[in-house]
């Protein structure tokens, strides 16, 4: 899921003149990602991490232009939180979980542009490493936190969540905002996954989690309309987060489920496509504002109906 934040801070606004204006090495750079993204499914008819990280590099520019720097849902605990409060609770919570202390050595898995990975460091005063299976989001991400001024407390890296190049115990805290579907393209690799965070984290660290799953498989023609927005289907992301970790030895501290605080952020996305429609039927054209609009309203009631989000605490002990 690719849906951003405050669309209000100063590198942001920077990027939205430019990213209006697309150039020919732009263009190039999407059609590449693009090719790059298609070519797996019709290869090989599924997900790969090249093909995952491909998707993130088609997509960043537009979320950050419509929705900001954040690429996950939002948390709305009382419902009348701002798409970009609900963002950022959403970082927080997850935040929480991790049980960050001041110095700590957190990794932030999957980090998107780097924005959680720098609210982070800035709110828990420590030090944060991001990795990123998508080229253009760790070139975006190392710029927004330079822009920031917090590169000695922030880095931003490409890697591949599911073969981690770091020693065993080197981090006291993970983060793992709204990734793990993402990142978890074969059924192998989501204990492969669960299995590098017990690694890499130390004795009595801590993993703050949270994702979308899906307990049922949607229809075949839901799965499509899944696959075409966001890239993975629903059936692919059926799995039990908390079990997977209590499974690889992880005590679970704290476990809720936030999935109906989540659902308003369809709306909002509307409402954001809505309010800004001159500028994005500009952007896309009118056919694919149209079908992307199509694919929202399609996709949203079966998030709704087969989908959960997992968040908890999960403890090395
Ligand atoms: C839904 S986004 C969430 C990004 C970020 N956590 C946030 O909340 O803004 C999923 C992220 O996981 C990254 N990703 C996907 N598969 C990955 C992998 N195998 N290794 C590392 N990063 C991966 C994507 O490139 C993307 O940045």
């Amino acid at each position: 899921m690719a849906v951003g934040s405050d669309a209000g801070s100063s590198a942001n606004v920077a990027e939205l003149g430019h990213a209006a204006r697309l150039t020919a090495r732009e263009w190039s750079r999407k059609a590449s990602a693009m090719v790059r993204s298609q070519l797996p499914l019709l290869l090989r008819r599924r997900r790969t991490v090249a093909g995952v990280g491909a998707y993130f590099d088609l997509v960043t520019d537009d979320g950050r232009l419509f929705f900001g720097d954040s690429f996950h849902l939002g948390y709305f605990p009382t419902g009348q939180e701002t798409l970009c409060e609900a963002l950022r609770a959403h970082t927080d919570l997850v935040t929480e979980l991790a049980r960050i202390e001041p110095g700590a050595r957190v990794l932030d898995l999957g980090c998107g542009i780097g924005e959680p990975a720098i609210r982070i460091a800035r709110t828990r005063d420590c030090h944060v490493t991001g990795i990123n299976a998508s080229r253009e989001q760790v070139r975006q991400g190392r710029g927004l936190v330079g822009a920031e001024g917090l590169a000695d407390r922030v880095e931003i890296r490409y890697g591949n969540a599911l073969a981690l190049d770091f020693p065993d115990d080197s981090f006291d805290a993970i983060v793992c905002l709204e990734v793990a579907g993402d990142i978890c393209v074969t059924e192998a690799a989501k204990d492969r996954l669960v299995a590098e965070l017990w690694r890499v984290l130390r004795p009595g660290g801590h993993v703050g989690f949270s994702d979308l799953a899906f307990t049922e498989a949607p229809t075949r023609k839901e799965d499509r309309a899944l696959r075409a927005l966001l890239y993975h289907t629903g059936s692919e992301l059926i799995v039990d987060w908390p079990a997977q970790f209590t499974a690889q030895g992880f005590q679970l501290l704290e476990h809720e489920d936030i999935h109906e605080a989540t659902l308003p952020t369809w709306d909002h996305v509307q409402a954001v496509y809505s309010e800004r429609s001159d500028e994005v039927d500009r952007r896309y054209g009118k056919l694919i504002t149209k079908r992307t609009r199509r694919q929202i309203a399609q996709v949203s009631p079966v998030v709704a109906r087969c989908g959960t989000f997992p968040t908890f605490c999960a403890r090395k002990p």
